[in-house]
């Protein structure tokens, strides 16, 4: 196992859940959700923690999670299941959706703009108070169990007029807007995820920040919590504090030559 994920699982097993440091009220916010049945929406940058926060919650409440990253050639049948040839029959095989729905799991829908637009039609009866899922090929109708959950997430900043929501599907969802977590938090996340000192996790916070407010100038994403984690492995691991920025920041970043110029002054400046 790499350096990166002994330490994870080591951060894992202090409590015997995934380690997630809360931002707000997001724990208590999913708590509801599941209790209420409701289906929820984590919107924010990537990098930014939403994926950690489902694998924390699910391992909480003590319910399997299915885990669906979606992409332009996701189909329904991809989450529903299909009919496959073994050994010379043929066997109705579950997809994660139809899994999640018959076994009371969670089920995770990351980046969910990016499926096909037949996918919301699956979605659909699942997320109102019927929640139920047809499946049209066994003829079987099932219906979600008390402890179904679907969770679906997206970064709004990659939003297109093609890629986007529909009013229709994302007014079925209670949603929480995800954004990087406040210094103090996020230096406790460094810390905790990679071994690295606080006091030396700070000035990759600050510069961070530092970054982040160049937003829509000259970079298109801010540094992600994840590139962070990275820097503050590579340090541990004995790596230079500016070769570690070079490869866990500056480049994930950008492919800019005077892009990259102004970050390492930037660095420079806010690192002393
Ligand atoms: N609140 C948090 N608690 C613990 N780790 C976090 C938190 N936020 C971000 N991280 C770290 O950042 C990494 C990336 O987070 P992830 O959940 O994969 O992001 P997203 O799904 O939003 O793209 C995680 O693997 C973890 O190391
Ligand atoms: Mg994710």
């Amino acid at each position: 196992m790499s350096e990166l994920g002994s330490r994870r699982t080591a951060a894992a097993n202090l409590s015997g859940l995934p380690f997630y440091k809360p931002t707000g009220d997001e724990c208590a916010i999913f708590e509801h959700a599941f209790r209420n049945r409701l289906p929820l929406l984590l919107k924010g940058p990537t990098g930014c923690g939403k994926t950690r926060f489902v694998t924390h919650m699910a391992a909480r409440l003590g319910r399997p999670l299915h885990t669906v990253s979606c992409h332009d050639d996701l189909t329904a049948a991809d989450l529903t299941g299909r009919y496959l040839l073994k050994g010379g029959d043929t066997v109705w095989v579950d997809g994660p959706l139809t899994r999640a729905v018959r076994d009371g799991g969670i089920c995770y829908l990351d980046e969910v703009v990016e499926a096909r637009k037949d996918v919301t039609v699956v979605i659909h009866p699942l997320t109102d108070d019927r929640r139920i899922l047809p499946l049209d090929r066994t003829g079987e109708l099932l219906v979600a169990p008390p402890d179904f959950m679907l969770v679906a997430s997206y970064n709004p900043g990659y939003q297109s007029v093609l890629k986007s929501l529909k009013p229709s599907t994302r007014q079925r969802f209670l949603a929480i807007d995800f954004n990087f977590p406040a210094p103090d938090v996020e230096v406790a996340i460094l810390a905790q995820e990679s071994g690295l000192a606080r006091e030396r996790c700070v000035p990759l916070v600050r510069l961070a920040n530092a970054l982040r407010d160049l937003k829509g100038q000259d970079l298109e994403e801010g540094v992600s919590t994840r590139l962070l984690v990275y820097c503050a492995c590579l340090i541990v691991n004995g790596v230079g504090l500016d070769r570690a920025i070079r490869c866990a920041i500056i480049e994930p970043l950008t492919d800019e030559p005077d892009v990259k110029e102004a970050l390492v002054r930037i660095a420079e400046i806010t690192l002393g």
